[in-house]
């Protein structure tokens, strides 16, 4: 029996967990979203699968805090499917701290992988890219699937360089709480509450006049902007790191 929890703020990730279920026997399998998840009501499983977007080649803030509050022996073992819009060395050593967390509390790890999807900042990869990598993955997914049902391990050797990229990627969690600050909602708001109830780090309130109010824990994630209605969500300075017209996994499924 598989648990999978998925941290997909822009749904790349619950894209390829829907599709895993499905490649499993779904009978077998519970999905759950990791911001939304009480792990007090999380029930004891075999084997726990932890999706997760990448962000500044490390595993989210809001998944490392997870992983850290996830009680011993829960699970018998877990397995790490990073998604990324790469799957070169740059990303490879994004479990490294993942891994450690979890052999502290005993957990033994299966499968570890990095899973290339489009990119969801900064820049729109062109389509028929991006159709490549949804493709790419999606078989991929097929391969893990059959990996977790023959209980294979994944080998990873973390070169250096990736360690080190690793590491200087750690300043993107200040940063994202710097960009959080940076961010408004225009006068086209009109107070429907979608950013400030899906914010997976809770870091948007509505204020006084029912308009939200940004405070100092945004991971970056790109969730609000991309999924306000009105398109009324933009940072003040840092314009360049939302995609222009927002990233919507969709429109390449129904080109599919
Ligand atoms: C703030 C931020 C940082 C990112 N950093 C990386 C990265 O270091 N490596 C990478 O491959 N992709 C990076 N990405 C891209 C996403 O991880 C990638 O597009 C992923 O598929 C998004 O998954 P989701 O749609 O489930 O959130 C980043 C995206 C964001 C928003
Ligand atoms: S999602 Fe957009 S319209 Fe809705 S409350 Fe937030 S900013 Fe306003
Ligand atoms: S404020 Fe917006 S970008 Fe920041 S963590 Fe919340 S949903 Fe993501």
């Amino acid at each position: 029996m598989y648990t999978i929890i998925y941290f997909s703020p822009t749904g790349n990730a619950k894209h390829l967990t829907k599709k895993l279920a499905n490649n499993l026997k779904p009978s077998e399998v519970t999905m759950f979203p990791l911001e939304f998840t009480d792990l007090k009501k999380l029930d004891k499983n075999k084997h726990l699968v932890l999706i997760h977007a990448i962000h500044g080649f490390n595993a989210p803030r809001t998944v490392k805090r997870f992983v850290r509050n996830l009680p011993e022996k829960k699970f018998e073992m877990v397995s790490l499917l990073a998604v990324g819009c790469s799957d070169i060395w740059v990303n490879d050593a994004v479990s490294l701290d993942l891994r450690k967390k979890l052999q502290r509390k005993g957990y033994s790890i299966a499968l570890d992988e990095v899973i290339a999807m489009p990119l969801t900042f900064v820049m729109n990869f062109p389509d028929e890219l991006n159709l490549k990598l949804i493709a790419e993955a999606e078989k991929k997914i097929e391969y893990i699937a059959q990996s977790l049902l023959d209980q294979k391990v994944s080998k990873r050797i973390v070169k250096t360089k990736s360690k080190i990229i690793n590491f200087l990627g750690k300043v993107e969690s200040p940063a994202a709480r710097l960009f959080g600050l940076e961010l408004h909602a225009n006068k086209n708001c009109d107070s429907c509450s979608i950013c400030w109830t899906n914010c997976p780090e809770k870091n948007i309130q509505p204020n006084k006049n029912g308009k939200p109010k940004y405070g100092f824990s945004c991971s970056m994630c790109m969730r609000c902007i991309y999924n306000c209605p009105q398109k009324a969500i933009s940072p003040r300075i840092s314009k360049f790191i939302p995609i222009k017209n927002g990233y919507s996994l969709l429109k390449y499924l129904k080109e599919k």
